[in-house]
Order: C-alpha cells, then structure tokens, then sequence
C-alpha cells in the first residue's frame, strides 16, 4: 500500500477512513477522488493529520478516461471504493441515480483497474488490491430469532439501494474470478459517528432534537439495526485491506442491536442531560410516529466472527458512550452543520421526505 486512491472520501465514512489511514499508515499517499454529490462535503476534511500526504480531487466515478488518467498519474496501487449513493429513502423515491453510481461506478473502476494493473502493468496479485466497500443490506431481512447473517447468507436485497450494492458486490466477485483482478470485499452494518449527513437516523435525530423539532420515526419504530462506530468500521476496513488474503469477504457489525425507538429515545435523554428544554420538557415528547418506509427490512444482523477469529477484530466502541460521543460532537461543531444544511438540497430533501409523510 504505497499510492491509495479512495473513492467517496468527502462523505460520511470515507472522510472518517481518510483521516484514519493518514493516522495509521504514516508513508502512503492518499488520493481522494470524490463527485461533491449533495453527500460529499470538503467540510469533512478539515483539519485532517499530515494534509500534505493527501490530495483531493473532484471527479465521477464513472468517468471511464478520466480515472485510466488518475491510476496512471498517481500510480495507484490501492483502490478503497467508497463512493455511492447511500440513502435507502432516497434509492425508493428515485432509484435511477442508485443504478448509474453504484453499479456502473464500480465497474468503470473495476474496468479501468484491469486495464492499468493487469493489461498495462502486468503487476501480481501481491502488489494491487481492490477493496470494495459494502453493507449488510444486500442479505435482505431478518425474522425475530434468526442467526445474524455470515459470509455464507445468500444475498436476498429488498430496496433499491440495496440491490444495487448486491450488483456492484458480484460485479468485484466476477472482475476476481474471470480476470484475477486482486480485490477484498466488506459487509458492514449501520454506520454512526462524526461526519455523518443528517439524513440519516441518528444525525437527524439529534439534530431535529436540538432544533426541538419533531423526530420522525418509521412505521411502529421495532425495526432492528446493528449499529457500529465508524471508527469500529475504519478500523476494520484498515485491517483487511493489510492483512486479508486476496478474495476474502467479511461480515461488519456491532452486535448492537436495540429497536430503532429506544436509539431515539436514548438520543432524548441524553439531550435532555447536555441540553435541558425550557419548562423542563423532555425531548421525547417531539417523537412523531409517520408512514412507514415502502418495503422497510424489519431486522439487520451481522455475525462478525470470521474477522475476529482471522483477523482479530473487535468493535471498541459501546454503544451508549458512541451515541453520547456523537451526540456531543454534533453539538460542538454547529459550524458543520449549518454548512451542510445551507446546501441547496436538503431543505428540499426534508420537504420531499417528510412533507406528505
Ligand atoms: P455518503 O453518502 O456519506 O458518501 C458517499 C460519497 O460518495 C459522497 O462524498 C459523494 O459525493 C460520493 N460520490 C457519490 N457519487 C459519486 C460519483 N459518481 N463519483 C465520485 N464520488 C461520488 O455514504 P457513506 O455513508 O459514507 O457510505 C460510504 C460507503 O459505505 C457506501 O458504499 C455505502 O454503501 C457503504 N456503507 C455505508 C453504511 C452506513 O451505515 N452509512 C454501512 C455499510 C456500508
Ligand atoms: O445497514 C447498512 C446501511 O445502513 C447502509 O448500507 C446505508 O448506506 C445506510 O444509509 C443505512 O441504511 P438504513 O436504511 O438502515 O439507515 P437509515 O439511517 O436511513 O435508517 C435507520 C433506521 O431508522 C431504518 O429502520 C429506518 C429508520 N428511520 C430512518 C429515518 C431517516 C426512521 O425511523 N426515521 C427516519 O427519519
């Protein structure tokens, strides 16, 4: 790992891996290539430890010359592929944009990889390496008392967001076994942490919740997630793109799994402790019950045993002192938010989302 370009390292866990890895790996160069979608933000990369060792560049992923050109330039060794469009809710109400980034995305880089390390380079499998980053939702569902998913579950996605991760998983798979192209694959669960866009479950909460705006929660609110710090997550990333063999997989997740309710409330009293209501309110009198996801998967699990038998992973974070470290990051840095918010998209987003909910 020499020249590492990572793709989506101006969104929620690419920035959180960029500053990871420059931390961890004091001699690479990392090469951020990201769109600055409506997801992406240079605010996310403020302040980030030895910045001159990393270089930002704005680009598509699906722009076939332009990344040939960028492995070249920079002699890229290392893929670490982030970029996505990563909103389930946004993959329902238009799912073409899903299509084009993540299925098409990920084979121009998987294409353009083949064509520079394989046709031009000829390198061996021990001096590239394509690591692809994915989620738990291409397993689909699980019933109460069913076993977390393994590497071994069969994919069974339900949204559209989730069916285009699938595509984009067996797409690095068949690049892997047809043309020999190195690459590593990860399946990792609910991510939560700094950084993330407020579109999402926990951000929003908090944010609704500081603004003492209602917190809009899905159908009966008994959905199950298995939540995990992104540091957990970088961390992990780090290991197997280091240490695993070339084609392994490996299952992500926390082994936290509460109701998506009780993630709520729990956001509410710790606000209530670090940000009292006037009139001592509680916050949990801003959740609202609304119309429920199309299509929304009851129960995510991962059995995350195979990393930390072959690889010695395991989470750090517990859940509720990473939801109090979150809720507090997000209350010392107002500045992000507001930058974040002021972007054109999201007021419309909350409109389009919640309005008629
Ligand atoms: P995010 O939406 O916060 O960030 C995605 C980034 O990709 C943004 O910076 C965006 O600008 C960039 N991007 C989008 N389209 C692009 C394009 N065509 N070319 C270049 N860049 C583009 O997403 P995230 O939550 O950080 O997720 C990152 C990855 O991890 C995704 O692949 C996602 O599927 C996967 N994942 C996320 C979670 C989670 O809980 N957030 C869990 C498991 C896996
Ligand atoms: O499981 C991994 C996946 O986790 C990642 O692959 C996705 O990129 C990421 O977005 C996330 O998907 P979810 O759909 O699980 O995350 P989200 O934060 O959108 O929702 C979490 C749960 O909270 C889900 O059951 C829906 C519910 N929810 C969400 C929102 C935004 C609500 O009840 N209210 C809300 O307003």
């Amino acid at each position: 790992m020499q020249n590492v370009l990572i793709t989506g390292g101006a969104g929620f866990i690419g920035s959180n891996f960029v500053r990871y890895l420059l931390k961890a790996e004091p001699r690479v160069q990392v090469i951020n290539l990201d769109a600055l979608t409506y997801a992406g933000s240079l605010e996310n990369l403020k302040d980030l430890p030895d910045a001159e060792r990393h270089t930002f560049v704005k680009g598509d992923i699906t722009d076939a010359d332009f990344i040939g050109d960028l492995l070249r330039k920079y002699s890229i060794d290392t893929i670490i592929h982030f970029a996505a469009e990563s909103h389930v809710d946004r993959s329902i109400l238009g799912p073409g944009q899903f299509m084009h980034t993540n299925i098409i995305g990920t084979y121009t880089l998987l294409e353009s990889a083949r064509k520079y390390w394989l046709a031009e380079k000829g390198f061996d499998k021990e001096q590239v390496r394509f690591h692809h980053i994915s989620t738990d939702e291409v397993f689909g569902t699980l019933a109460p008392g069913e076993p977390a998913w393994t590497e071994e579950s069969p994919y069974a996605p339900n949204s559209p967001y989730a069916a285009s991760k699938a595509s984009s998983d067996h797409l690095v798979r068949s690049y892997g076994h047809t043309y020999g192209l190195p690459y590593t694959l990860t399946n990792c669960s609910n991510n939560y942490g700094p950084y993330q866009f407020p579109e999402k479950l926990i951000p929003l909460i908090i944010q609704n919740a500081m603004d003492e705006k209602p917190l809009p929660v899905y159908g009966d609110g008994q959905q199950v997630r298995d939540w995990l710090h992104v540091e957990d997550h970088c961390a992990a990333i780090h290991l197997v793109v280091g240490k695993a063999a070339n084609g392994a997989t490996y299952n992500i997740g926390g082994g936290n799994q509460p109701a998506n309710l009780t993630i709520v409330e729990t956001i509410c009293d710790i606000l209530d402790e670090r940000k009292p209501r006037a009139g001592g309110k509680s916050h949990r009198e801003l959740i609202q019950f609304v119309k429920d996801r199309p299509g929304h998967d009851r129960r995510y699990a991962m059995n995350a045993e195979k990393l930390h038998r072959e690889l010695g992973w395991s989470p750090r974070y517990d859940l509720n002192q990473g939801l109090l470290d979150t809720v507090e990051w997000y209350m010392s840095h107002p500045e992000w938010t507001a930058a974040i918010r002021k972007q054109l998209d999201y007021q419309s987003w909350m409109d389009k989302n919640y309005g008629k909910r």
